[in-house]
């Protein structure tokens, strides 16, 4: 059983940013199956993804790893020789527990797990890519910068997996999902308190795009196709390909 996140249940005097630390690190996968709609369905979908488009002798890009759930999903569906799966986090709390984690199975893929900034690491002979949840925190300016560098560093009929809490252009919309992702932490046992003190904490840190935003941005690296492929409530993932002038 994970680590049950009470990191919240009590007042907390003075609400700083959010950061990845050591007690979120410990709490993580309670938190974030609590907290995203979906998100242990796109975990196993990127792994199907994976047995569909990874290709042998290729690399796997999973940024922003946290404690490498992606990265295992991946590895369990390889069905092809050759690949190297790299990991990159930096919170050194998240990139310790991740490497104990990824450690703990044995598989035929090696994993890298790096502790460093994504827009700094070279992306090189990818078949896939994975930004689970991860662009959301980047500056709005690196955005576009890093989406282009994963565009060069991808192979012809790579892919991009980009998963995402959305904002909404139509309000009503955007206000009616917003009160469903309410209602779905509410249900999985978390209290307005624990609700608001952690959505004040993220406010600065963790702003988000509308799926037009991003398919724009996708288009202008260079994907010639990019469409949403999961989407529950205000949380959802896209794919983007990298056309493959051979086939
Ligand atoms: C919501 S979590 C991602 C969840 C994870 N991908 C999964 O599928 O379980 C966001 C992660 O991105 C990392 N992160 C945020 N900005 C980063 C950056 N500039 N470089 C590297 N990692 C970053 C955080 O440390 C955190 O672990």
């Amino acid at each position: 059983m994970p680590n049950r996140d009470t990191l919240f249940a009590a007042p907390i005097n003075k609400l700083g940013d959010w950061t990845f630390d050591e007690q979120v690190a410990e709490v993580f996968p309670d938190m974030i199956q609590r907290s995203v709609p979906g998100y242990s369905n796109i975990i196993s979908m990127i792994g199907m993804l994976a047995e569909r488009f990874v290709r042998p002798h290729t690399r796997i890009y999973d940024l922003g790893c946290s404690l490498g759930a992606a990265t295992l999903s991946v590895r369990r569906n390889i069905k092809v020789d050759g690949c190297h799966i790299i990991a990159v986090d930096n919170s050194p709390a998240m990139v310790e527990r991740c490497r104990r984690h990824i450690d703990a199975f044995r598989a035929a893929t090696p994993v890298e797990v790096i502790e460093a900034d994504i827009r700094d690491v070279e992306i090189q002979d990818a078949s896939m890519v994975v930004l689970n949840f991860t662009l959301q925190f980047l500056e709005p300016d690196d955005r576009q910068r890093l989406l282009n560098k994963i565009y060069q560093g991808m192979l012809p009929g790579g892919i991009l997996v980009l998963s995402e809490k959305f904002s909404f252009e139509d309000q009503q919309i955007g206000e009616l999902l917003f009160d469903m992702h309410h209602d779905f932490k509410r249900a999985n046992g978390y209290s307005e308190l624990e609700i608001s003190q952690k959505r004040s904490m993220l406010e600065n840190v963790m702003r988000t795009d509308s799926v037009e935003a991003h398919k724009t941005r996708l288009h202008q690296a260079g994907f010639n196709h990019a469409e949403t492929w999961f989407q529950c409530f205000n949380f959802g993932s896209l794919i983007a390909v990298k056309e493959d002038a051979n086939s």
